[in-house]
């Protein structure tokens, strides 16, 4: 499906948008052409003009200001807009102000002729990216989200600090919903490749400690320094260099879910295969009974949200 001229829109130009665009830009090589689109034209532009001031140190990319029609003949269309959490609100909070958002972006860029792919990362993620998948009608392996992705990661970080083993040695996912019914998958969670089970003598109050402080860590952050940009910024950038670069990444992104343990028609923190086509698949990755009654759990709580969406 991708030609050669490698072209994303990025539309919503907030602290997540443009931290992606400055990663994408800083690890993407293959991008030939990158359209900044916010209500806030001028905020774009003056955007593109800062992001040009990179290129002599990364590889040459034409980046502008535009609109929805320059989604026509793009690759992906990154969607970052909507209003952020506040201090004290839940990601879920925001879904009808976010839903309603959404339904001004997606129509047009249909209209537009656009053929690629939609990469979701505004809250709460899970819905919206089933939304998206729902109003553009697209096949959903052509609509992602983030999904936990960035849960995944404070997960390793977190057990980084507690075991005090470098981060990258950890792999221990965290799936199910972006948000409070988010589970870390500690049965198949390794360290250097052994079980984490076997390697260490955690305790479940251990995990359920864990997954408390990953499931705050959005809101500390956001105590602290007012938004969370850097995170979902550069796991979004991961994800659409995956997509241009055709690179078979396996990432827990917010993946559609087609009758895996009887989960239908939403799209939840899953692990997935990610290449130019979108999702290439969702990987099986033989959840213990407990964790899969933790995703239906999951499952439930977000189509009762979804039950209840105008849009
Ligand atoms: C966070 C926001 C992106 O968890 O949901 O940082």
């Amino acid at each position: 499906m991708l030609g050669h001229h490698h072209k994303v829109v990025l539309v919503g130009d907030g602290a997540v948008g443009s931290s992606f665009a400055f990663s994408l830009l800083q690890t993407t090589q293959e991008i030939d052409e990158l359209v900044i689109v916010d209500l806030k034209k001028e905020k774009a532009t003056g955007e593109s003009l800062d992001l040009q001031d990179i290129t002599p140190l990364t590889s040459p990319v034409n980046i502008h200001a535009g609109d929805y029609s320059d989604a026509k003949d793009a690759d992906v269309v990154v969607i970052t807009a909507g209003v952020p959490r506040k201090p004290g609100e839940t990601r879920l909070d925001l879904v009808n102000k976010n839903t309603k958002i959404l339904s001004t972006i997606v129509t047009p860029i249909v209209e537009s002729g656009f053929n690629g792919i939609f990469v979701v990362s505004s809250n709460p993620v899970d819905i919206l990216t089933t939304v998206t998948q729902q109003l553009s009608g697209f096949p959903k392996h052509r609509v992602i989200g983030t999904g936990t992705s960035l849960d995944t990661a404070r997960l390793n970080v977190v057990l980084s600090e507690k075991l005090n083993v470098p981060v990258n040695e950890i792999d221990a996912l965290v799936l199910g919903e972006h948000g409070d019914t988010s589970f870390g998958a500690f049965d198949e969670a390794t360290i250097n490749g052994k079980p984490l089970k076997e390697v260490t003598n955690l305790t479940s109050e251990d995990y359920s400690e864990l997954e408390e402080a990953v499931k705050n860590r959005g809101s500390e952050i956001i105590a602290g320094k007012g938004a969370t940009f850097y995170g979902v910024a550069k796991y979004l950038a991961y994800i659409v260099k995956a997509i241009i670069e055709n690179r078979n990444v396996m990432l827990p992104v917010s993946a559609p879910l087609t009758n895996q343990y009887g989960i239908n028609d939403l799209y939840l923190g899953m692990p997935a295969v990610i290449n130019r086509t979108g999702i290439e698949r969702v990987v099986d990755y033989g959840l213990s009974d407990t964790e899969v009654e933790k995703l239906k759990l999951s499952a439930a709580k977000m189509k009762e949200v979804l039950d209840g969406v105008e849009f």
